[in-house]
């Protein structure tokens, strides 16, 4: 596909025409950074949960799930932090008078650094051919290394002003890197400002009384003040995780990325309870193994890498991103925290209720340490969906646009087509098949349009079988079974296409990968 910003206004547009996600409230010209998810897309962003359910509750006996609210005490914020650090530094432009985040503008100055060493890699390739060692060539180009070490530079006095609050240096990096507003070109700055991301609202009917609660800005917290209640209930012993999804909200500045970056968006969130001392081998597991989770989707190996954090969250001793190559570079995907015993020494000291655990085995209670991991479920989707949006050449010099979704994540894993829409006897079958596959797939009937362009159409919508049924059928029950990405056809039985397809999608084969 031509360049980046054009694949990514592809991904955008094709996810509207094929029922994945809408813009929320579209009548009233959409409510910016929210979105809905359509009659595709709610089955899709369902499989993905379920792929990372069964992954880490269901294949894990250490491991059990919650559902709690999205309201909570008030007294949680405060406790967690969220209502004194959980800010994103801002800043305005005079001229156009849109505001930005400040370490957004830097990072987005840095990307276009890296899209030069990606540049200089690609070029380096061509003129190499075969022989050409990328990491050779990256560790050893002079221009790739200046690159590289302006862009550490950069983005490591960032961290250190963010971290010591001297927002005054934010501002001067700007203008020392003459960033400009990406809209107006204007290099007019305020000074940059702290802003809380949390959405405030109130419980209770009268003024007085109502009771200043915030929506949820991560999930984790649920998990933290249930954490005695469910070791309890459940006998669990340490190690041991509680796992949750569940909505999340932040009032976010900078959004446009489509659902990558959204104001109500969905969190996979799992706490994993460890005793003291052993995080660093926990965080060491958690992250190969989160990799491993990915990796069996097959989405490409060279799409992830991890990203160390130096400038540590208040709450952690160790944290790293998978980050993802989505159409506009790599960004983060998942966030694996080492969060030491922060959060329910928090809760204990907020609450004045006791949050430990007993170890039988050597005989004391202490404050269990945790290792998390926090996935975004609308930026898995967004993974997922713009990594197998492909248009391809075929052989006749024509093209096809395919969603090559891995089959366990298809909204629709087969679509059964009559031949002939009129003849009766073929519609009758097909609607039997349809009756007994539904039972273990979602399936879907299309009979409008001559066969070539019907499977055109589930191509671009990401269903990985399409069955025929012809003629032939009627007198030897068997139909042509479709392959998408491969377009092979093959002449099966009608009792086996229950087994040809499971063999495709079930999360069984996709999990083994692991
Ligand atoms: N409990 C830890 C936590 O919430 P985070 O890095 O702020 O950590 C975790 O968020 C994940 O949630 C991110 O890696 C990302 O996938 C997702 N996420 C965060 N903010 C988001 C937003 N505004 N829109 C969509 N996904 C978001």
């Amino acid at each position: 596909m031509a360049n980046n910003d054009d694949q990514f206004k592809k991904v955008i547009s094709h996810a509207k025409e094929y029922g994945y996600v809408f813009q929320s409230s579209e009548v009233y010209d959409g409510l910016s950074a929210v979105y809905d998810y359509a009659q595709n897309g709610v089955e899709l962003k369902k499989n993905i949960r379920d792929y990372w359910w069964k992954a880490m509750v269901q294949m894990n006996e250490n491991i059990v799930g919650i559902d709690a609210a999205i309201f909570m005490h008030p007294t949680t914020w405060k406790a967690s932090g969220h209502v004194d650090a959980f800010n994103d530094p801002l800043i305005d432009n005079k001229d156009s008078k849109k505001r930005y985040r400040a370490d957004v503008l830097i990072e987005d100055y840095c990307a276009k650094i890296e899209a030069k060493i990606e540049k200089e890699v690609k070029k380096a390739e061509k003129r190499f051919g075969d022989a050409f060692n990328k990491d050779e060539f990256i560790s050893t180009n002079g221009r790739v290394l200046g690159y590289q070490e302006k862009i550490n530079t950069i983005l490591s006095r960032m961290g250190k002003s963010l971290e010591n609050e001297d927002l005054a240096d934010v501002k001067a990096l700007i203008e020392e890197l003459e960033i400009a507003d990406p809209l107006s070109g204007s290099k007019n700055w305020t000074d940059v400002k702290q802003f809380n991301l949390m959405f405030g609202t109130k419980l209770g009917a009268s003024a007085d009384s109502a009771m200043d609660l915030y929506l949820r800005p991560e999930t984790a917290q649920g998990i933290f003040v249930n954490f005695l209640n469910v070791q309890k209930t459940g006998r669990m012993k340490i190690p041991f995780g509680i796992a949750q999804t569940g909505k999340a909200f932040r009032n976010e500045i900078v959004a446009r990325q489509f659902i990558f970056r959204m104001r109500e968006f969905e969190q996979m969130e799992m706490q994993f309870f460890i005793k003291p001392g052993t995080q660093t081998e926990w965080f060491k597991y958690w992250k190969e193994h989160r990799l491993k989770w990915h990796l069996s989707l097959g989405l490409g190996e060279d799409n992830y890498r991890f990203h160390d954090h130096e400038k540590l969250a208040h709450y952690a001793d160790a944290a790293t991103d998978i980050e993802f190559k989505f159409p506009f570079g790599f960004k983060e995907l998942e966030g694996i925290h080492s969060r030491t015993d922060f959060d329910l020494k928090q809760h204990e000291e907020h609450s004045g209720k006791k949050l430990q655990y007993f170890d039988h085995e050597v005989n004391e209670s202490y404050t269990p340490y945790v290792l998390e991991t926090s996935i975004g479920l609308d930026r898995m989707f967004l993974a997922v969906f713009s990594n197998s949006l492909v248009e391809e050449e075929l052989e006749n010099n024509t093209t096809r646009t395919v969603l090559k979704l891995p089959a366990v994540l298809a909204p629709v894993k087969a679509a059964i087509l009559p031949l002939v829409r009129k003849d009766e006897a073929l519609v009758k079958l097909s609607k039997e098949i349809i009756e007994d596959l539904k039972w273990d797939f979602s399936v879907a009937y299309d009979e409008k349009d001559a066969v070539g362009r019907r499977y055109r159409r589930q191509d671009a919508n990401g269903t990985p079988f399409c069955i025929t049924v012809d003629g032939e059928s009627l007198e030897d029950n068997t139909v042509t079974i479709r392959h998408r990405d491969t377009m092979e056809q093959q002449r099966v039985k009608i009792e086996d296409l229950k087994s040809i397809i499971k063999k495709e999608v079930d999360v069984k084969e996709w999990l083994m990968r692991m």
